[in-house]
């Protein structure tokens, strides 16, 4: 817990004092963050997850049958094990095990999950999913399924997705499977408007990572002087968050300092668009070679059943 601690600490201020400085989007996720995001899933302009659910909900006999009942349900970001619970409802799990990097927000969601499944053994795993994944060591290897709904691996740079993909299908063995969400590459005003809402959730989870980096390090970010800032970067094929220093500041913590002047950024976020028989390709890098996809009307999105 203390190494967690101090290698986060480390990496934030590695983050913070690059000439381009960075925070990486896993600090998003305070118990305040997770909160926020999930009301981001339930704006109008937040298109993925409404969409994951409705292919979801539309393919779902087909997603069963191509599953089968019994297995050993693994979610990574499992946040509040909304989208598992469906699921399991669906296909039936042995087990479940939720993996996210919130230990607390998790713990709450997967006491909830026990009482309303009673028949389902559930773990909590609280992980950082760019490292290797401990699973509890009495999980069976067979009949494993890992899923990953959400298209978070689009907050991963497509070399990081393709090292988190090979770990996850080390996690399986030959009749394993990866049930995952993707989003695709759209318009750009909707890609917009899902990282720009008028309400400004997105702008407060951006922001709020700035508490969690002050409570983490001992910074005095002051977050009336920093702005939200989301854009499509067509050439990477991704929406870039940042927070733009409005004035010039300095931010202090113990043993070190930065200072920033007016318009400089803090990169802290990219979500890849990816374009269908890209994302298969990756896949085939990490060794899923057997592939299924669900996909709604507009291919906003799709949801991919991967076997190795
Ligand atoms: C968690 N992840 C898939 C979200 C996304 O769309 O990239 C995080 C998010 N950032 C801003 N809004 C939502």
């Amino acid at each position: 817990m203390i190494d967690t601690f101090l290698s986060s600490k480390l990496e934030i201020i590695e983050g913070l004092t690059q000439s381009a400085s960075t925070i990486s989007p896993k600090y998003f996720y305070d118990t305040k963050g997770s909160a926020l995001f999930e009301r981001i899933t339930h704006l109008a302009e937040y298109y993925p997850t409404r969409i994951e659910q409705e292919i979801m909900a539309t393919h779902a006999a087909a997603i069963a049958a191509n599953i089968g009942t019994g297995c050993t349900l693994i979610e990574l970001g499992a946040g509040n094990c909304q989208k598992a619970r469906v699921l399991c409802e669906l296909i039936a799990p042995a087990r479940f095990v939720a993996v996210d990097i919130s230990e607390e927000f998790l713990h709450e969601a997967v006491n909830a999950l026990r009482s309303a499944l009673p028949a389902i053994d559930i773990r909590a795993v609280a992980a950082d999913l760019n490292t290797q994944i401990a699973l509890p060591a009495d999980l069976p290897l067979q009949q494993r399924l890992v899923f990953y709904p959400g298209s978070s691996i689009g907050n991963f740079d497509p070399a990081q997705a393709q090292a988190l993909l090979k770990r996850t299908r080390g996690l399986l063995g030959m009749d394993g499977a990866l049930l995952m969400g993707v989003d695709l590459h759209k318009d750009l005003a909707v890609l917009d408007a899902a990282y720009n809402d008028a309400v400004g959730v997105t702008a407060a989870f951006n922001l709020n990572v700035l508490n969690h980096v002050n409570r983490l390090i001992g910074s005095d970010f002051d977050l009336r002087q920093w702005q939200h800032l989301a854009f499509f970067n067509e050439t990477e094929s991704r929406i870039e968050m940042h927070l733009v220093a409005a004035t010039d500041t300095l931010v202090r913590w113990s043993g070190g300092q930065r200072s920033f002047t007016r318009g400089e950024r803090i990169h802290t976020e990219n979500s890849y668009k990816y374009r269908v028989e890209d994302f298969l390709a990756l896949l085939a890098r990490s060794g899923f070679s057997r592939t299924q996809v669900w996909s709604d009307e507009r291919s906003w999105f799709a949801v991919i059943l991967a076997r190795p």
